[in-house]
Formats: structure tokens, C-alpha cells, sequence
């Protein structure tokens, strides 16, 4: 009997999950598999369910699979039990098939944000501290939520268009945001003890993120969610002022970990072997 799971977006060819969990049911020894699934929105729901009867009529299981863009949100009202955190965030990023047969959603972006943070830094300095978050587009949602959850006190969101920063804040009732216009970034540097880019500027083949670090606070830390490339020059800017600079691939893997235990019942490690062999596929290897 092979435990089955997944990753399904569209386009999906691109997705790293896959070289993920493979890794990591090869580690373990496993008899279970991961794949990607090529699904549109409106086939969602259909090919979740084809793949439980699929796999039962083999003798398989289907346990579940991960979403990315752009069915994050389509299950959101779909799942038969929507989890605390994807009700708040209101996307769904891992589907967990139940054993009485309910499809249980859950987002896992926030923990593997904060988890990324976690391995490399105290998160108890952030307790009453100050976060300027750029960015207000999809992946800034999880990340909110994670740092109300972490302790911030105040959290200054900046974004190009203010209107969608506004929009945020307001669906995001129990996070302490306050939105700040995007000229205002490097002024407000000085006041965070962390700096969140979730643009996609400063990724390769789009424009660089022009923030001046210079009044950033002695101890503060810089994060970026781009990893391609993996030192992005907002890190690399921190990093010679003598601050932490922390990758965004560690997102990405740790929030992999809930969805693997989930399926497959062994909660997988996140090292240093497992990040070269993603990064190994990042560079097309
Ligand atoms: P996703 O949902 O995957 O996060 P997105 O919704 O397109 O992607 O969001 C990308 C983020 O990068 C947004 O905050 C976007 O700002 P706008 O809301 O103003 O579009 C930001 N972004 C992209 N290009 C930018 C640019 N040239 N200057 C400033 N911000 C930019």
C-alpha cells in the first residue's frame, strides 16, 4: 500500500515540492510517493476526489497534497474542516485527506516562516518589538499572521499600491498593522527590529529593492522571501551592516514539515544535506 500525496498549481513544472518530498521519503525509507498535478481552479475538487477513488482502487492511499498558486484560496470554502490558521489567512496551502475520509485544510506558510526565523534566531527578542513588513500581495498574508503570532507589537506595512496594503489590514483583523505610503520605507527603517521583503523585487530577472539599511537598529534582523538568489542584495546589505540575514529557501522548506507527518506519519528534518539538494535543483541540476 503506497501513501500518495502531491503538490497541484498551475503551471506546477517549476515547483521544487517535489524534489522535497522525495528527498525526504527516500531518507525515510518509505513506501509512499509524491507528485505534481497540473490543476486549473475549476478542476480542483474534482481531480482530489478522482485521486481517492484512483488510489483506493489500487489498494493506495490518497493522504493529500499541497497547493500553490492559484488554488490557495479556490478550497478555502471547499474543505469539509478549515484549520484555525487557513481561516485567518484565508488560503489553504496543504490538504490533509482524514481517515473518516473529510478533507481537512490547513496553511503551514506561517509556521515555515516562523520556523525558518526560529533556526537561526531567539524569537523571544521580537516580543513587543516593531516588523516593517514590504509587500502586499499573496505570500505577505501568511507572514502577517505569523508575526502577530510571534509577539510584534506593530507591524508597518508598506506596499507600492497603499490601497491593497489597506485591504490587507482590514481582512487581517487580529494583526497589529499600521500602513505606511511606500516612499516612507527608508524612514520607517529605523524604528523595526525586523524587515520582511515579500516583493518579488530583487528576484533574478526583476527590478532591485531599493531600501537604504543605514539607520537599521544594532541586533535587528533582515529576512527576504525571494531565493533566487539565495543572497539577495537587501541581504547581503544587512549582512555587511553587521546585522542577521536570514534566506527565504528556509520558508519554503520548513513549511513542507506539517503536511509531510501528516500524510506520511514521520516528521521529517529539516539540515543542511536537505537544503543543498533543493538548492541543487533550484540551479538545475
Ligand atoms: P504574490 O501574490 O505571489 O505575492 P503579487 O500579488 O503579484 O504576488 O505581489 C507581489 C508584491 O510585489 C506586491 O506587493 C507588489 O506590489 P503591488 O501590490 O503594488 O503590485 C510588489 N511589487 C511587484 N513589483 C513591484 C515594483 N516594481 N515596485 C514595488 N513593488 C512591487
Amino acid at each position: 500500500m503506497t501513501l500518495r500525496a502531491g503538490v497541484m498549481g498551475f503551471p506546477i513544472s517549476h515547483s521544487l515540492s517535489p524534489r522535497l518530498h522525495g528527498y525526504w521519503i527516500r531518507k525515510y525509507d518509505l513506501d509512499a510517493s509524491y507528485d505534481a498535478f497540473e490543476v486549473k481552479p475549476e478542476t480542483l475538487m474534482e481531480t482530489i476526489e478522482g485521486l481517492k477513488r484512483d488510489c483506493a482502487a489500487k489498494g493506495d492511499v490518497f493522504r493529500g497534497c499541497n497547493l500553490t498558486i492559484p488554488l490557495k484560496e479556490t478550497i478555502v470554502d471547499q474543505v469539509d474542516v478549515l484549520e484555525s490558521a487557513a481561516a485567518e489567512i484565508g488560503a489553504v496551502n496543504t490538504v490533509v485527506v482524514g481517515a473518516d475520509d473529510r478533507l481537512f485544510g490547513r496553511n503551514t506558510d506561517g509556521i515555515g516562516f516562523t520556523d525558518n526565523l526560529a533556526a537561526e534566531i531567539d524569537l523571544n527578542r521580537f516580543k513587543g518589538g516593531t516588523a516593517l513588513i514590504l509587500g502586499a500581495g499573496g505570500a505577505a498574508r501568511a507572514i502577517l499572521y505569523a508575526l502577530a503570532q510571534m509577539g510584534f507589537s506593530k507591524i508597518l506595512l508598506s506596499n507600492r499600491t497603499r490601497a491593497r496594503a489597506e485591504d490587507l489590514a482590514k481582512s487581517l483583523k487580529k494583526v497589529p498593522i499600521e500602513v505606511a505610503d511606500w516612499d516612507m520605507r527608508d524612514a520607517l527603517v529605523s524604528t523595526a527590529d525586523l524587515i520582511v521583503n515579500t516583493t518579488s523585487l530583487g528576484m533574478r530577472g526583476q527590478p532591485p529593492l531599493q531600501i537604504s539599511l543605514k539607520a537599521l537598529k544594532a541586533g535587528a534582523a533582515v529576512t527576504d522571501i525571494v531565493y533566487t538568489p539565495l543572497e539577495t542584495d537587501l541581504l547581503k546589505d544587512a549582512r555587511s551592516g553587521g546585522h542577521i540575514a536570514i534566506d527565504g529557501l528556509g520558508m519554503l522548506l520548513h513549511q513542507a514539515k506539517a503536511g509531510f507527518e501528516a500524510w506520511f506519519g514521520v516528521k521529517p528534518e529539516v539540515d543542511d544535506a536537505l537544503r543543498a539538494f533543493v538548492l541543487q535543483g533550484l540551479n538545475g541540476d
